[in-house]
């Protein structure tokens, strides 16, 4: 069911507005995940602000390798089906993603790759915030985050941002 509104925000001037709704979730599948806190994190802060949130994990979003003969032969997966509808039902979203090597875990990219095959694309017009916490010093470069490309080349509007976890 896709997230219900909160009462609506009184803005300056009098104006009422809908509350902006995120989806927000972890790219990682670990138990203890720092980026699952993070994630957590950012939920708390956008609640804090008056937004509504929608927290995801992963695993909601896996999907098999993607193949376009078994999308052409069997259609999308469950995994890229509830992320389109998790996406299509915020207005922007945060991922909290690890960094491997340099780059975005395969599971994340993967559920990029078959949500972007979507049309109309969910991605389009909604605005992204990327996040990465690594234990590592290395984590402290624009690296997972560069990947944010992987939801630019859909049209999405990623914002990337750092943030290092002790
Ligand atoms: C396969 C693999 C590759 C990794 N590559 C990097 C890396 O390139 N840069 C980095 O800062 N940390 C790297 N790490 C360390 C992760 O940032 C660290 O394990 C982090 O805690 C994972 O995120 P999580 O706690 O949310 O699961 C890597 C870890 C794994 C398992």
């Amino acid at each position: 069911m896709p997230p219900q509104p909160r009462s609506c925000l009184l803005m300056s001037g009098g104006r009422l507005r809908e509350p902006i709704r995120f989806l927000v979730f972890s790219a990682s599948l670990r138990r203890d995940s720092l980026n699952t806190k993070l994630a957590d994190l950012a939920a708390t802060a956008v609640e804090a602000n008056g937004g509504d949130v929608t927290v995801a994990r992963m695993r909601d979003f896996d999907c098999p390798s993607y193949d376009l003969d078994v999308q052409n032969e069997e259609g999308f997966p469950p995994g890229a089906e509830e992320f389109r509808r998790q996406l299509e039902a915020c207005h922007g979203f945060v991922v909290a993603s690890p960094e491997y090597n340099a780059s975005m875990p395969g599971a994340l990219k993967n559920a990029i790759d078959w949500a972007s095959r979507f049309q109309p694309q969910p991605f389009n017009e909604r605005h992204g915030l990327m996040m990465s916490a690594s234990p590592s010093m290395s984590g402290r470069q624009p690296r997972t985050v560069g990947a944010a490309g992987a939801v630019r080349a859909p049209r999405g509007h990623p914002e990337p941002a750092l943030d290092r976890v002790e």
